[in-house]
């Protein structure tokens, strides 16, 4: 049998990460430029039921049996068994591999579910279509995450540009993709500093708590931007989309989920032409967007480098 392989997009938050959890909707796009792999080999070798996990970028090679039940990964493959109602499924090596930094931002966990699941049920010979892919990568994000909202999961199975709201009694929240008049380019930059979102969520979910009053009206601030955002971008309108995530930025550092690593990159990023910067995700560390002219963006690519970014992209936005 043939190794079957399946690849899965990282994404970013163009707007509304934190409100998001709390019911605002918030636009995410897939950035294909990095991606993670899943590759399912047969092992005609071992007893049915043996399933082996290679997992190299974090050291790690093991079976399913021996990995804790509540591991991600564990999560994922058992996940995919219980749907398609395997028990013992022919033996086989899942080898997972991804250019998506950890802990960034730019959706890793989910994109490694979600090409897990593709490659693990077409091997088994009955790939599950879109709707269960997600639902199924959403289980997984809880235990990334807690109380995602499940856009990472949505953006990364259905690689565009969506406009998602929370729905608070089903795991899928709502979705609808986005029409982009007039592509726009994102420079996307890595402060190097990890940042697992399970903290800052939970950070946020603390001083929510705290203030709930001022919290809800930052959060509902953020979801008139994102509202406003979806017409810019239907509109083409790349100058006032910037000017909208500049705002979000502002809302994101009273929020608390800043950095000063961030703001410096951000700030470069504005100094060289960007229409607007700000951070992407679970906030702290990880990336920063900027959204660049075109004529800008290596002077925006530039500007990052010299501001200490670990790295940067350029992803393109289109329908
Ligand atoms: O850091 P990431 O890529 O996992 O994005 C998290 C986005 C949040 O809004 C902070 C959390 C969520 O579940 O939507």
């Amino acid at each position: 049998m043939p190794a079957i392989t399946a690849t899965a997009p990282g994404k970013a938050i163009l707007l509304g990460e934190h409100a998001v959890v709390y019911g605002q909707p918030a636009i995410a796009v897939p950035v294909i430029q990095v991606k993670a792999r899943a590759i399912v080999t047969a092992r005609p070798d071992r007893p049915r039921g043996w399933v082996g996990v290679q997992a190299p970028d974090i050291d790690l090679e093991t079976t399913l049996a021996d990995l804790p039940a509540d591991d991600p990964l564990a999560r994922v493959i058992s996940g995919v068994l219980e749907t398609i109602v395997i028990p013992q499924p022919p033996a086989c090596t899942v080898r997972i591999t991804s250019t998506i930094p950890i802990a960034a931002g730019l959706g890793s966990g989910a994109a490694i579910s979600v090409a897990i699941i593709r490659a693990f049920s077409e091997f088994l010979g009955r790939p599950l279509p879109n709707e269960q892919v997600s639902d199924l990568a959403f289980q997984v994000e809880k235990l990334h995450h807690g109380t995602p909202s499940g856009i990472d999961n949505t953006v990364v199975t259905y690689e565009r540009a969506v406009y998602f709201t929370k729905s608070n009694d089903a795991a899928r929240g709502q979705m609808m993709t986005l029409k982009v008049a007039k592509p726009f380019t994102l420079v996307i930059g890595d402060s190097g500093v990890s940042s697992p979102t399970v903290l800052t969520v939970s950070d946020v979910r603390q001083a929510w708590l705290k203030d709930v009053e001022l919290y809800e009206g930052l959060f509902a601030s953020t979801g008139d931007l994102v509202k406003s955002a979806r017409s810019a971008i239907e509109n083409g309108d790349t100058p006032l989309l910037g000017q909208l995530m500049d705002a979000n930025q502002e809302i994101l550092e009273k929020i608390g989920v800043s950095s000063p690593d961030l703001e410096r990159l951000i700030q470069a990023a504005r100094q060289a032409g960007a229409y607007g910067a700000k951070l992407s995700g679970g906030g702290r560390g990880g990336n920063m967007i900027a959204l660049a002219p075109i004529d800008a963006t290596s002077e925006v690519v530039e500007a990052l480098t010299k501001a200490s970014a670990k790295s940067s992209l350029v992803t393109v936005v289109s329908s």
